[in-house]
């Protein structure tokens, strides 16, 4: 297309397989398992599902169209392709602003997300000692943590918050691992790792969820996941959080899409893609809620316990589960891929832009983003021991209780990811060179004319209404 030059030294996927896979690896992860799960439990279960799928079909799928398209056409780090967009569109280049809020928000995000990977990586290293301990008793196939209670595999997350030298030694573990990764260039990296990992991580969630049918309360889960309560679906805080999770899931928000955008090659049909990443992400979202809830019903666990959750009910359906001690083992390690496969597309944003925009090499731009990352980890790190009575939103209306950990996730899921996916909106649907955007979407007639609708009015519509009512609660009396 005419003027679409590949800034210099640009790589590619190596085909659109990989770009759906590695697309998939950064949407698939920690969100899926654990947030999604905790998100659901906290919410009322069926009216948070409903909204969810909702808001993936009509905002976040169109959106994912949006962010992909303006990383392939402009080559380039996500901000300079936002800016590279709306000079070809003879707009102004203030408009990638949509790609700096998602900067922010995403590398603010990674500071948490590696303190959650951390505690994956603790339950690797559990199952490991369990798994040896069960091999030289000469019984490898028992169950996980053969030898302790439910209510004692349940305190394996306390004992970890009461140790904060080791939270933030797991931390830091997954800052290196990830830092690592992204300096080496992500594209062999990320692209081997997302051809193996993720086809088996899915089949032995699968197995998993299929155990979890046949053993747990699976009716009870189902009834909790899927019956629609519409009263509760209109309360605003679950429209902004089913929002904000759709937006997390797929990683939107000015950010991930952009940059691995940026990597496809001008065959790939981006419609397509994105409806493949889209269901393959919520696909596993739900069957991580069809694995996790009858656990959870079954062992009489709260649904609405928190950001533990994953981590009290898994463990637990391994201790029962024939063979439990090497599923769990394999099910952490997969997880751990996961988080991975996630992680590294948010740190590739910043360094995207940071060796870019300053001309610094790969390498130190990730180190020096990676320190950075851990030192702002620490406050989430710490929200669950030494900083637990910090409530740094005390006078923010709905942050009132937020712990240092709920008040990034929060702000960032619930306002910056939408704010920047509010920008995207506008900047394509009205903004952008139609002819150019229709060009680089793969999509024709009624297809096209549905998109345009969506991204145009829907999306804008939907996310500032749902911004609004989220941020101002009290509007809805
Ligand atoms: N989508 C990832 C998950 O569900 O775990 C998290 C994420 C990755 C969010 C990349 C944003 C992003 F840019």
């Amino acid at each position: 297309m005419a003027g679409n030059v590949s800034a210099p030294g640009q790589a590619h996927w190596s085909s659109k397989g990989a770009f759906v896979l590695a697309a998939t690896g950064s949407a698939v992860g920690l969100g899926n398992l654990w947030r999604f799960p905790t998100e659901a439990g906290s919410n009322g279960g069926g009216a948070f599902v409903l909204l969810y799928i909702l808001c993936v079909v009509l905002i976040a799928m169109p959106l994912l169209l949006a962010e992909s398209l303006i990383g392939r056409h402009g080559q380039r780090s996500t901000v300079a392709s936002a800016a590279y967009l709306a000079r070809q569109s003879k707009a102004s280049p203030m408009w990638s602003v949509l790609a700096v809020i998602g900067l922010i928000a995403n590398t603010a995000i990674l500071t948490f997300y590696c303190v959650v990977a951390g505690w994956v990586v603790y339950f690797i290293g559990t199952s490991a000692a369990d798994l040896v301990g069960a091999v030289s008793a000469g019984t490898p196939l028992a169950g996980a943590y053969a030898g302790d209670s439910v209510e004692q595999i349940q305190q394996l997350m306390p004992t970890l918050f009461a140790n904060p030298a080791l939270l933030v030694g797991l931390q830091l573990a997954f800052v290196v691992i990830t830092t690592w990764i992204v300096a080496r260039g992500v594209k062999g990296g990320i692209e081997v790792a997302a051809t193996w990992l993720m086809p088996a991580f899915f089949f032995l969630l699968i197995a998993i969820t299929v155990y979890a049918a046949i053993t747990g309360d699976f009716a009870a889960a189902v009834a909790f996941l899927f019956t629609p309560d519409f009263e509760r679906a209109l309360q605003p805080g679950v429209l902004s959080s089913a929002l904000g999770q759709a937006f997390f899931s797929l990683s939107l928000g000015g950010g991930a899409m952009i940059a691995y955008g940026a990597y496809a090659s001008r065959d790939t049909n981006l419609a397509q893609t994105s409806g493949m990443i889209a269901f393959a992400d919520t696909a596993v979202a739900i069957i991580a809620g069809l694995a996790i809830f009858p656990i959870v019903f079954m062992v009489g666990m709260e649904p609405n316990a928190g950001p533990t959750l994953m981590f009290q009910t898994l463990p637990a359906a391994f201790h029962a589960m024939p063979g439990g001690a090497i599923v769990g083992l394999l099910f952490f390690v997969l997880a751990l891929f996961a988080a991975l496969t996630s992680s590294v597309s948010l740190l590739e944003i910043s360094v995207g832009w940071v060796t870019e925009k300053f001309g610094v090499s790969r390498v130190k731009a990730a180190w020096s983003l990676g320190v950075l990352v851990f030192l702002i980890g620490l406050l989430s790190a710490l929200s669950f021991n030494v900083l637990a009575d910090q409530r740094p939103m005390a006078s923010v209306p709905g942050f009132e209780n937020a712990t240092w950990f709920d008040a990034i996730d929060g702000v960032t899921g619930k306002l910056l990811l939408p704010l920047s996916g509010l920008v995207t909106a506008i900047f394509i649907g009205w903004v952008a060179d139609r002819k150019l955007v229709n060009g680089e979407t793969g999509l024709k007639g009624g297809g096209l004319k549905a998109w345009r609708f969506l991204i145009a009015w829907l999306c804008p519509l939907a996310v500032a209404a749902i911004l609004v009512i989220g941020l101002f609660p009290q509007l809805l009396g």
